[in-house]
């Protein structure tokens, strides 16, 4: 027996091997079982199967691509038999349906779904952070080890869809502005102006973006739209200028054109004098 298994040996599996093998026995399966060759040693064992794996162990992680590998894995023959009194800790990304379907699947099987918010250099840190759901009981057995993995542990409630809700919400706030980045990036490039500089300025205003965001939410959490410092049609101004500038320098326009349209779609439903967060009465509108 050792003290942790760990499903998925890709580059994020990768890293919370060897940050757990630091300091727990280790047993680990990946279905290219190579992955494993250089994390092995006298405490981190190669399991030859799935089922293996998870009965060498009483908590079992999976850090697989998605959740439909993660289903193929653990429907091999014996394998959710064997989980039965283990904790699952499920790592793979998905959505908070997929991880109800889950949970609804494996009835005897202490179940948390996590997601980590980080890249695989940052694993193993005590600012790394994993947004986790799922019974309390289930997570203080296994907090040793996910200390391990990441120290910024954010319990998210008991209902297990709760860690996938706030994972894809950060990731669309961190994907949503790395497309503005991008756009960014090219009108510095269309100017000749150093794309560094550019991040390393947007790396110092970050507080100050972030205070925004906050307000945005405050706001919408208070249904307050009204007296608005800088009006939607105000922003909406700066929207066209995104178009305006892109079409000047020949720039894909993909990112002012999807911005304008969003604009557009306020505007036309009369919310010009509220303020941006009134952004999601927009779309809270039936798709
Ligand atoms: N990398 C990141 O920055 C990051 C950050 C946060 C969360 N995550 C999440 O962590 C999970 C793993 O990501 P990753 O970066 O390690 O790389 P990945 O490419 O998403 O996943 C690779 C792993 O999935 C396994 N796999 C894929 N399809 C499979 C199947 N049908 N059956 C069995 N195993 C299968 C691979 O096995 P083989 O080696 O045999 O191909 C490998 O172990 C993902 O859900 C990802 O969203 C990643």
């Amino acid at each position: 027996m050792t003290d942790v298994s760990l499903i998925g040996l890709g580059p994020m599996g990768l890293a919370l091997a060897r940050a757990l093998q630091s300091k727990f026995t280790l047993t680990v399966w990946n279905r290219t079982a190579e992955r494993a060759e250089p994390l092995l040693n006298p405490g981190t064992v190669l399991a030859p199967t799935a089922l293996a794996a998870v009965q060498a162990s009483p908590v079992v992680l999976v850090c697989v691509a998605d959740y439909t590998a993660s289903r193929a894995i653990l429907a091999a023959p014996g394998v959710m038999d064997a989980l039965r009194g283990k904790v699952l800790v499920q790592l793979s990304t998905g959505t908070p349906q997929d991880a109800r379907d889950d949970w609804a699947a494996l009835s005897g099987v202490a179940y948390l779904d996590g997601a980590l918010l980080a890249t695989p250099g940052q694993i193993g840190r005590p600012d790394t952070p994993l947004f986790i759901s799922g019974e309390a009981r289930a997570l203080a057995a296994c907090r040793p080890l996910l200390d391990a993995i990441a120290g910024n542990i954010q319990h998210m409630g008991e209902p297990i869809g709760n860690a996938a809700a706030w994972d894809l919400a950060t990731l669309s706030c961190m994907f949503g502005a790395m497309s503005g980045f991008f756009h960014g990036v090219r009108i510095c490039e269309a100017e000749g102006l150093p794309v560094d500089g550019f991040s390393q300025m947007i790396g110092a205003i970050s507080p100050v973006l972030g205070e925004m965001l906050q307000d945005e939410g405050e706001a919408i959490h208070a249904g307050r739209y009204g007296e608005p410092e800088s009006s939607m049609a105000t922003c909406a101004g700066s929207g066209r200028l995104f178009v305006k500038q892109a079409r000047e320098a020949q720039l894909d326009a993909s990112f002012p054109d999807f911005l304008m349209g969003q604009f557009e779609r306020a505007l036309r439903a009369g919310l010009g004098n509220e303020r941006l967060a009134a952004m999601v009465k927009v779309l809270r509108q039936p798709a």
